[in-house]
Parts: C-alpha cells; sequence; structure tokens
C-alpha cells in the first residue's frame, strides 16, 4: 500500500536508503563482506574467474555499469556491461572461467533470462542479483545474491536501482578480498563508506525541496540532457531514461568527455543540462575536467543543474543550480547522485500531470522477447 504518499514511486524513492542498508544486512562479518549466498562459488572459482559480463536490461544495465567500475577496481577482474538482447544474439564468446552476472528487479524480464541459458548452455557460470525471491532468472541461475529493496510497485524502477548498485559492490570487494587483490585493510574501508551510505541518503532525501521546485517550473520543458564520468555517466544516463519514462521528455545522457565529440552541436540557449560533478578531492582531477565542461556548455546559453557535493565551491560561479549531495568518494556518488534524478524525473511527470506509476506503454516486467 502506498501509505499516505501520493504515488507507489513516492514512497520507493523514501525507501532508498532502507534498500541499500537491508542489502548490507547479514552479509558484512568483522568489517569484511561474506556474502552467505556466495558459498556456492567457492574460493577457487572466484580465483579463476578471468571475465566478468554483466547483463541486464534498462535501469538494472546502468545498476551494472556502475558496478563495472568498482568490481574492475577491486578485483581486477575486466567486466563488460551488455544489454540482454544483445548479447543472445551475437554469438558472444564465453568460457568456464567466465561469470555471466544477471541483473533483474522482477527475475523475469524475458531478454534477460533467455541471455542466462544461453550462457549456461555455453558453459560460463551464472550468478543473479534479483529483487524477487523465487523468481525465474535466479532458478536459472549457479548462484543468487538477493537485493532486498522490497517490492517494487511503480513500473519505474528507483529503490531497485541503488539496491543493485549495492549487491554488484558487495560482490565486488567479496571478489576483491578473495582475490587479494584489495588489503582487508582497503576492504574494510570500503565496507564502512558503503555501510554510512543509507544515512547519506537520508540526508539526501531531506534536503529534495529545490530539485522537487525546478522539477514544478519545468513543465513545458522538451528536452533535457546529463552529463557525467566515470561513476556518474551511467547516473546520467538513468536520469535521461526517468525523464523519458515518467515525463516523456526527450532526454540523453552523456559520458562528458564525449562532449566535444559531437553532443556538443545539440547545445543552445536555454538547453537544460544536468551535471553530476565527480568529488573535487578526486584523485584523477575529473573535476576540473567537468567543471571545465561546464564552462563549455554555459558559454553557448545552457542552464546548468549541477549535482555537486556539499562544499564543491569551485563549481558555483559557473551553475545555474548546484544540488548537493554530501562527502563521498568517487564509489559512493552515485548511489547519493542519483536521487535528486529519481525525485526530478518523478516530480516532473507530477507537474504534467502524468501518472508516475504507470507510464503510458510501459510494462514492470516484459516477459516477452
Ligand atoms: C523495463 C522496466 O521494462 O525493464 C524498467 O520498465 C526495468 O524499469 C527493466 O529497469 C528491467 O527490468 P528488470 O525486472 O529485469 O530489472
Amino acid at each position: 500500500e502506498k501509505g499516505g504518499w501520493s504515488s507507489f514511486m513516492a514512497k520507493e524513492i523514501s525507501e532508498e536508503p532502507e534498500a541499500v542498508a537491508k542489502t548490507i544486512l547479514g552479509r558484512v562479518e568483522d568489517g569484511l563482506v561474506r556474502i552467505p549466498e556466495l558459498a556456492g562459488l567457492d574460493d577457487d572459482t572466484m580465483r579463476a574467474i578471468d571475465r566478468i559480463i554483466i547483463i541486464a536490461c534498462g535501469t538494472a544495465a546502468y545498476a551494472g555499469m556502475v558496478g563495472k567500475y568498482a568490481i574492475e577496481q577491486w578485483a581486477r577482474v575486466p567486466v563488460d556491461v551488455e544489454l540482454a538482447h544483445e548479447f543472445r544474439y551475437r554469438e558472444p564468446v564465453l568460457s568456464p572461467n567466465t561469470l555471466v552476472v544477471s541483473i533483474s528487479q522482477s527475475g523475469e524480464t524475458m531478454d534477460t533470462l533467455m541471455a542466462v541459458k544461453y550462457a549456461r548452455e555455453q558453459g560460463a557460470r551464472t550468478l543473479s542479483i534479483c529483487n524477487t525471491q523465487g523468481a525465474t532468472i535466479p532458478r536459472e541461475s549457479d548462484a543468487i545474491v538477493y537485493t532486498h529493496a522490497g517490492p517494487e510497485v511503480a513500473v519505474a524502477s528507483t529503490k531497485a536501482f541503488v539496491a543493485q548498485i549495492t549487491a554488484t559492490y558487495l560482490f565486488g570487494l567479496q571478489l576483491g578480498q578473495v582475490r587479494g587483490t584489495l588489503t582487508p585493510e582497503a576492504a574494510r574501508e570500503l565496507v564502512a563508506e558503503l555501510q554510512s551510505v543509507p544515512e547519506k541518503l537520508t540526508d539526501v532525501l531531506a534536503n529534495g525541496e529545490r530539485i522537487r521546485e525546478l522539477a514544478g517550473w519545468m513543465a513545458d520543458t522538451r528536452s533535457v540532457l546529463f552529463l557525467g564520468r566515470h561513476v556518474g555517466y551511467p547516473v546520467a544516463l538513468e536520469g535521461a531514461l526517468k525523464l523519458k519514462e515518467l515525463a516523456y521528455i526527450h532526454a540523453e545522457g552523456f559520458a562528458a568527455g564525449e562532449l566535444k565529440h559531437g553532443p556538443i552541436a545539440l547545445i543552445e540557449p536555454g538547453q537544460v543540462v544536468f551535471v553530476i560533478v565527480p568529488s573535487p578531492r578526486d584523485e584523477n582531477s575529473l573535476h576540473a575536467k567537468v567543471v571545465s565542461n561546464i564552462q563549455e556548455i554555459r558559454a553557448r546559453g545552457a542552464r546548468v543543474i549541477a549535482i555537486a557535493e556539499a562544499g564543491d565551491v569551485a563549481v558555483l560561479p559557473h551553475a545555474d543550480e548546484v544540488i548537493r549531495i554530501p562527502l563521498a568518494s568517487r564509489f559512493f556518488e552515485p548511489l547519493l547522485a542519483v536521487v535528486p534524478l529519481h525525485i526530478f524525473g518523478m516530480e516532473l511527470a507530477a507537474a504534467k500531470g502524468l501518472d508516475v506509476d504507470q507510464p503510458r506503454n510501459l510494462a514492470k516486467s516484459v516477459t516477452v522477447e
């Protein structure tokens, strides 16, 4: 039940902190990750994995893209992310040391299910990250890590997305621990930061007023662009998808570095651009590069809404609006930065008088190929 909320989506966004917390619960022991359900993939198997392919559709695929960056960093295993429907029909190269990780909220998405079956037939190992107990995809997989976001009713996925990222992170951390690519100290630090995310998410939700206001004023907007870099790139894609799904507005997400290779041609006066700004503390100085992207698009008349960490003053003179998120190191930013985008999509749809729980033409779970 909606329990006093205006929509299931509003309720489910409010449950994002809990979705992360519950997905972590019972999977940390002595400060390190130990996922009991991964017992089926013993340590030797985990060490032998030489390639990971994440398959999913829609929002789940964007969670997988975030997961790719983290798993590669922590476990030093190459990770590809593939849309399930593309993977299945191009005879991908698989081996017994390939781990195919499917991500699905419903566990019933036919495209994803067919890809998992195909991977198994080809001799790859399969791990299902799924939010629905006993669904078909986990039943067809060698191992299962459930996300514990609770039932998601709104068609557009929100709390399942943050739970999916959390589950891929837990998996990546455990893999890094087992393979020795993460020292126990480094793993403990990352685990502690992951455990601090729910509280930070509660802060983000408590500060949602400004993004709600902005959405309320933008009911007539025809097109919105989203830019992000590193793990902010999939967040940009997710922000754009939500706007298409919920508000039927043309929206596109880009990797910020790609701007000069094409998308900058789209920038004209009045174009609204969301920019997910990496932390100024980022060791690869991506922050400076993204701020310079903001200057480039601003010089061409775009209206920039930046999502930036608290205390990032460098962004202030360049953006029209700054939505603040709490301090977090780079891998934990996407979990925080996506929430204002979820709120924005929902509120803009509501401002247009649309049904946010049941957008036109979409189904919660697509059980046909
Ligand atoms: C789409 C939904 O049809 O399926 C998306 O509209 C969802 O919101 C996608 O992300 C994948 O669904 P699932 O259940 O496999 O995560």
